[in-house]
C-alpha cells in the first residue's frame, strides 16, 4: 500500500464543514461547551487578516485530520510578539502518525517567520498523551495556571 501522503497548510474559509468535527471533539475532550455564536466569532477571526489569531490543518491524503490555533500577543519581557499555541487536536483514529508534531512545528515556523522568538502553550499536567510529544519538542518550563471566571 503507498505511503499516505501528510501536508500542513492553512484551512482556507470555505472548509468549516471539515473544521467543525475537530473543532467540536477538541471541545468535547475538555468536557467543554461553547455557545455557537463562540465559534462563529473563532472561525471569522481565524480567516480575517486584521486579527492575530491563525488556524493550520494537517491533512491526510486530502482529508482534514488535525488542526492547531495560534495567536500573536505583546509582551513586556520581548520587543517582538510572542505566540500562544491555544489548541491542538488529532482525530483520535489516526494518533501517533506524527501530525501533532507536524502541527506543532509547522507553527514554529509561521511564528519565526513572523519575527516571534517563543511559542508557548498550556497542557493539564495529567495529558499524558499530549505530554509524551510534547516533551519531545520543547521544555516543561514549570508554570502552573491560575485562573477565575469573571
Ligand atoms: C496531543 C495530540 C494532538 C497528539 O497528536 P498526534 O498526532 O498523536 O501526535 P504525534 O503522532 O506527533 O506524537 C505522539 C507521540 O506519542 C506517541 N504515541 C505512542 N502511542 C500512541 C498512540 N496510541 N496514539 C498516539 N500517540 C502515541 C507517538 O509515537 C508519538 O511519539 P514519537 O514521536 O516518539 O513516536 C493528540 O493526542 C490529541 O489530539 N489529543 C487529544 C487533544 C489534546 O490533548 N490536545 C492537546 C491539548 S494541550
Amino acid at each position: 500500500m503507498a505511503a499516505r501522503e501528510i501536508v500542513v497548510r492553512s484551512v482556507g474559509s470555505d472548509e468549516r464543514a471539515a473544521w467543525e468535527p475537530l473543532w467540536a471533539g477538541y471541545l468535547a475532550f475538555y468536557r467543554a461547551t461553547l455557545p455557537p455564536e463562540n465559534s462563529d466569532i473563532a472561525w471569522q477571526r481565524l480567516h480575517d487578516p486584521a486579527e492575530p489569531m491563525h488556524l493550520l490543518g494537517a491533512y491526510v491524503d486530502g482529508k482534514l485530520t488535525g488542526i492547531v490555533h495560534y495567536l500573536f500577543h505583546r509582551s513586556t519581557w520581548l520587543p517582538n510578539d510572542v505566540c500562544y499555541l491555544q489548541d491542538l487536536f488529532v482525530a483520535s483514529d489516526e494518533r501517533g502518525l506524527g501530525l501533532g508534531r507536524k502541527l506543532i512545528e509547522a507553527v514554529y515556523a509561521k511564528a519565526k517567520e513572523a519575527g516571534s522568538s517563543r511559542v508557548y502553550w498550556l497542557t493539564q499536567e495529567s495529558n499524558a498523551q499530549a505530554r509524551i510529544l510534547y516533551d519531545q519538542v520543547a521544555e516543561n518550563a514549570g508554570f502552573i495556571q491560575y485562573r477565575k471566571a469573571l
